[in-house]
């Protein structure tokens, strides 16, 4: 793919106004201002790959993704009509889904030591329920991922209107853990940890998990590297290019675990609430790359980063 070099400025333009933001609000603050919370401070391990991609966007995600099975007649109901679901494509990754179905995927992330060009935002949290295997350009052949809402913590302008430029309905939102991907619980089922957030405004979204190490190994692990590298959208404007990489040292020193459990959300394109027990996925923290605000045409064919 050509480089696009207005998403690079996009990128620099953000950084910078951020600094520019942070260096008003800290030179002119005075000293009567009482000092902020203690800001807590996250587990989460530094982002490896930092220096080898200085002009482009890179990060850690660190969090867990699982799969959330849904009749394809729900899907069909929730996902914009003009759009086809490729069923074969994600047949050919998973022969044994049963028939009739959807692998739905719900993500709960934590965005760490986010940069370019060595500016840091700070980090955030996000989650959302998002559907793979859409065909967006209409070619029966390449996927891309709509992931229309997103809880994201609250008062982080630059996360929030950066997903509110894709056209996704964000809620901004509180999280437990506030600044970890998830916390351990004490249950009698081994490696157990929990996750939630709720929007701010009352009622409006919410979701909650709770997961346990697994042995079974429901779906490969290459059914969920490739959905998490297809192109995302929301309106369907522009497209977020997120390539995750599976192969640097935070998730080859601290691995991959197999989880089992429960996810509960409330949130758009879902009209109620809904529980999803026994779902399986993956608890991980892996790099990225993001290359923002691309022109979803030029991914027709692509099936991943090389
Ligand atoms: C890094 O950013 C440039 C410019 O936007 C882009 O062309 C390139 O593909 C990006 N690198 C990766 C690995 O995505
Ligand atoms: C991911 O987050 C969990 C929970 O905070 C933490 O225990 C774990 O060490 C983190 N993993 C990495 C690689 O940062
Ligand atoms: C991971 O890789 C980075 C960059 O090469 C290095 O600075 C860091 O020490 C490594 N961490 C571990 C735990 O190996
Ligand atoms: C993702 O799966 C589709 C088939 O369903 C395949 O065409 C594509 O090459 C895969 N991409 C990756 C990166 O595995
Ligand atoms: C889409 O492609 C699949 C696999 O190549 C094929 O089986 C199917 O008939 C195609 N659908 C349409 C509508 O062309």
């Amino acid at each position: 793919m050509q480089p696009k070099s207005s998403n690079l400025q996009y990128f620099f333009v953000s950084f910078v106004s951020l600094l520019i933001l942070r260096y008003a609000s800290t030179a002119y603050s005075g000293t009567f201002e009482p000092l902020p919370p203690a800001e807590c401070v996250t587990r989460d391990q530094p982002n490896p790959i930092a220096s080898l991609y200085p002009t482009n966007a890179t990060g850690t995600l660190n969090g867990t993704i699982a799969i959330l099975p849904i009749s394809l007649q729900l899907a069909r109901q929730l996902i914009p009509p003009q759009y086809g679901i490729l069923e074969h494509a994600y047949r050919a990754l998973l022969p044994s889904f049963p028939k009739g179905m959807y692998p739905a995927i719900v993500q709960a992330v934590h965005d760490h030591e986010v940069q370019a060009f060595g500016y840091k935002i700070p980090d955030f949290t996000r989650a959302g329920v998002e559907f793979p295997f859409v065909d967006l350009l209409n070619d029966n052949y390449t996927s891309f991922k709509w992931a229309p809402s997103l809880l994201m913590t609250a008062g982080h302008d630059l996360a929030l209107n950066g997903a509110k430029d894709y056209g996704t309905n964000t809620f901004p939102a509180t999280f437990d853990p506030g600044c970890d991907a998830y916390r351990r619980v004490k249950s009698d089922k081994p490696g157990t940890t929990f996750f939630s957030a709720k929007s701010d405004e009352p009622g409006a979204a919410s979701m909650s998990t709770l997961f346990s190490s697994t042995e079974l190994e429901e779906f490969p692990l290459q059914f969920f590297k490739n959905f998490t590298n297809q192109p995302t959208f929301a309106d369907g404007k522009t497209c977020d290019n997120m390539i995750r990489l599976f192969d640097t040292n935070v998730t080859t020193t601290y691995g991959i675990q197999r989880v089992k459990g429960t996810v509960r959300t409330q949130m758009p394109p879902f009209s109620s609430e809904h529980e999803w027990k026994d779902v399986y996925g993956l608890r991980l923290d892996t790099t990225f790359i993001e290359n923002n605000y691309m022109d979803c045409k030029t991914f027709q064919g692509y099936s991943g980063f090389e």
